[in-house]
């Protein structure tokens, strides 16, 4: 069967993208970024997923504000990259899985959690910043490391979903995606964040202490950042710090208990607070199941209970 085996946090601020497409990433000020993301490039080298799951906001590439998808999760077999006023950033297209994504899509939607099913999706920085932060620099004529599932989450509109929708969709997904037949290790990304705010009287507002709370919490306690409601982000985290609550879908994928095997903080990278955490899933995923042990007995018996029903987009 399928398994989640970890779950990423990352901000995916765009002036990182510029700074991967522009060679800066040796220039003082973005080199204390990048460094942080080296042990994170080793640690997914080792790992090897067959997919990811990215969760992200679309920043008005592939939506604007005539259709506002809650949650919309990308079910093709590709998803080019968007022109975000500076022409499409020189990165590979992204290779979907579109069996898996439209087994999740089915899953969750009889969970009762109402996707949009996206047959055809541009993606922007909010899912390729990330992708490189975690896989490195690749040249557009190349090909990202693994097959990659978009979500899509509507942050940028009021209202955004819940932080306890979010955490709850990230159980339902885990259900699907362990339903699945075929033997896939899965990572989960949650990005965006952290503290920023770009407009306004407060512009530039970063609030570490509040940031890393909630990287302690979503290691330890992330049932108490379900309840936190939208208007301690804005006030805490800044407008745009509602973002993190995406990083709760990623950690309801997760077992309760997680191993956090790295965290990285830095501010700022243009206007915002950089977040970063890495938790191992114990029982499904860690470095047993990166070496390619066998699904125990109690996960193999449950493989063989679920018939799971394709799906397929046109
Ligand atoms: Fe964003």
């Amino acid at each position: 069967m399928a398994r989640i085996i970890a779950g990423i946090g990352s901000s995916h601020v765009p002036a990182i993208g510029a700074a991967i497409d522009n060679g800066k990433t040796e220039e003082p000020y973005w080199k204390r970024v990048f460094s942080g993301f080296e042990k994170s490039q080793a640690w997914m080298r080792e790992a090897k997923p067959d997919v990811a799951i990215v969760v992200y906001n679309d920043h008005a590439s592939a939506f604007s504000v005539e259709m506002i998808p809650t949650f919309a999760l990308g079910c093709a077999a590709q998803f080019p990259p968007a022109d975000e006023g500076w022409g499409p950033r020189p990165v590979p297209v992204v290779e979907g899985h579109p069996a898996l994504a439209s087994h999740i899509a089915q899953s969750v939607i009889l969970d009762e959690f109402d996707l949009t099913i996206c047959n055809k999706m541009e993606v922007d920085h909010g899912m390729t910043v990330p992708m490189n932060l975690l896989f490195g620099k690749i040249d557009k004529n190349s090909h990202w490391p693994c097959p990659v599932i978009p979500l899509a989450v509507n942050v940028v509109m009021y209202p955004p979903p819940t932080g306890h929708r979010c955490y709850m969709l990230g159980k339902a997904i885990r259900k699907a995606v362990e339903s699945y037949p075929d033997d896939l290790k899965v990572v989960i990304f949650g990005t965006g964040g952290l503290s920023h705010q770009i407009s306004g009287p407060r512009a530039g507002l970063i609030n570490s202490k509040w940031d890393k709370s909630f990287l302690d919490n979503l290691s330890k306690a992330p049932r108490k950042l379900a309840k936190i409601p939208h208007v301690d982000y804005m006030r805490e985290a800044g407008a745009e710090g509602i973002e993190m609550v995406m990083w709760l879908i990623m950690r309801g994928a997760l077992d309760d208990k997680v191993d956090e095997v790295y965290r990285f903080y830095t501010v700022p990278a243009s206007n915002t607070a950089v977040g970063h955490i890495i938790l191992e899933n114990r029982k499904r995923g860690g470095k047993a199941a990166r070496k390619g042990k066998p699904a125990t007995a109690k996960h193999k018996r449950a493989a063989a209970r679920a018939k799971p029903t394709q799906v397929r987009g046109r």
